[in-house]
């Protein structure tokens, strides 16, 4: 990976010149490696936002942003999205190669053993309020599992972390229904050996112990499909919380709630929810013209949800995948000519056209048309965000994992730019 190749520095006002090497990997651009510029120069670097940061090597996810292209271990998303299963993808997140079948019934048979959860574990789901936010929940209940798997990440083996993300992809989505069967007042529903990761899913929200549920096979793969490509973004956010969260060496659950903090936001996987509601806010194709505008508004801080995205500056493949399978749900589960979908096309259509999202190369993002999937599904809109998590938690558990395994991997601790008050003593 590393390389000979160097770029050089010179600061203008000692004249002091620095040979900084460069790094390049697989796919992307090269990055300058500058972990020696303040010890030799004094100086730190600043970016905001890390607009033009890597923190860390990493063979899980690539994206290239201009093309618009998406791969999982070198395999393009489309491709996944159309042959595999969220189970095969999970596995070859973490483990870097497509299972074999002997290796993915080992995988699934493993989850299903680590899917149940301690039955103290619902007194905490029971505490919340019934109208707790479903995120709120999740980042209070995975983060207490920390306190049920007290393990020290710093002295744990391969095969202890390996445990540790399998319990937490088995986990989440009995977590996540069972906090959305509290705030129906409905009783927990236990997960099946013999219904798949996302027929569980849609069971354990779903089912009663009363009425028997069929899983739709039509909204089991599109559940299945959404997971898939919702499980692994590279360094975004969330990823890089658990990482950071991560390389101090705390529980491996604590860390993972710190990731679901950091989807929660409406800029990253919040956007998704954000984006129905203002759909709804919207309401109809003649009112797309005022909430264009209030988007170009520098003076409105109202931002049309789910367009834009720091790395892709064309269409996110997510987001393509997603609307041409909007359009199979509906025809199978709903209504063909959901008035909703029918404004969000609308609404990018609107947007296509103008300078303003022209010229900033906003496109629709992932979030923009997961909603309406979810909502065909049945699952109401303060849910959507916990399904992204549901996913995710494939990628994190990879990345962190990958982190760990890291031999050179240091505590994160990024510098800063002080402006506050200059050194000064109490006066008194
Ligand atoms: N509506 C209107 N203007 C926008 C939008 C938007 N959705 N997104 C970006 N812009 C403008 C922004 O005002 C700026 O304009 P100018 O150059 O005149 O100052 C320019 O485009 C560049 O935007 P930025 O804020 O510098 O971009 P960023 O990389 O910091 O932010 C983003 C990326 C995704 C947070 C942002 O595009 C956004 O807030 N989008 C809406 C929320 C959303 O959909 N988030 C989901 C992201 S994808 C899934 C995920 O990460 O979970």
């Amino acid at each position: 990976m590393s390389s000979q190749k160097t770029v050089t520095v010179t600061d203008n006002q000692t004249g002091k010149t620095l040979q900084l090497p460069l790094i390049e990997g697989t796919h992307g651009p090269a990055a300058i490696d500058i972990s020696g510029l303040y010890k030799n120069t004094g100086y730190f670097t600043y970016d905001q936002g890390f607009v033009s940061t890597a923190s860390c090597h990493s063979a899980i996810t690539f994206i290239d942003g201009e093309k618009g292209q998406l791969l999982y271990r070198g395999y393009p998303i489309e491709q996944l999205a159309e042959k595999c299963s969220f189970m095969e993808v999970a596995w070859l997140l973490l483990n870097g190669e497509l299972p074999t079948e002997q290796e993915l019934l080992g995988f699934e048979d493993r989850l299903t053993d680590y899917s149940l959860i301690n039955e103290s574990l619902k007194n905490f789901i029971s505490g919340f309020y019934h109208d707790a936010h479903p995120m709120a929940v999740l980042v209070g209940v995975v983060g207490s599992l920390s306190s049920f798997y007290p393990v020290d990440a710093s002295s744990m083996t391969p095969a202890d972390a390996e445990v540790a993300a399998m319990q937490l992809i088995a986990k989440m989505p009995v977590i996540a229904a069972a906090s959305y069967k509290h705030s129906v007042g409905g009783p927990f529903i236990y997960p099946r050996e013999w219904l798949s990761y996302t027929g569980n899913m849609l069971n354990m929200m779903f089912s009663t112990p009363a009425r028997r549920y069929e899983i739709d096979p039509v909204a089991e793969k599109a559940l299945d499909m959404i997971f898939i490509l919702h499980a692994d973004h590279e360094q975004n956010a969330s990823t890089s919380t658990v990482r950071l969260a991560g390389s101090s060496g705390a529980n491996p659950f604590a860390c993972i709630s710190a990731g679901i903090a950091s989807l929660w936001g409406p800029a990253h996987g919040g956007a998704n929810e954000a984006v129905l509601n203002m759909l709804e806010d919207i309401s109809e194709v003649k009112n797309i013209p005022r909430f264009m505008a209030r988007a170009k508004d520098r003076n409105d801080p109202f931002r049309l949800m789910g367009f834009g995205h720091r790395v892709y500056k064309n269409y996110d493949p997510r987001a393509r995948l997603i609307r041409k399978m909007c359009h199979e749900v509906l025809e199978k589960l709903g209504d063909s000519s959901d008035p909703t979908f029918e404004l969000a096309l609308r609404l990018e259509e609107e947007t296509q056209k103008d300078e303003y999202f022209i010229e900033r190369k906003l496109y629709p993002n992932v979030d923009f048309y997961s909603g309406i999937i979810y909502r065909a599904l049945g699952i109401p809109t303060n849910m959507f965000t916990v399904m992204f998590a549901i996913a995710r938690t494939a990628g994190w558990a990879a990345q962190w994992k990958e982190m760990l395994a890291d031999p050179n991997h240091r505590i994160g601790r990024p510098r800063q730019v002080y402006n506050g008050p200059a050194r000064r003593d109490v006066p008194r």
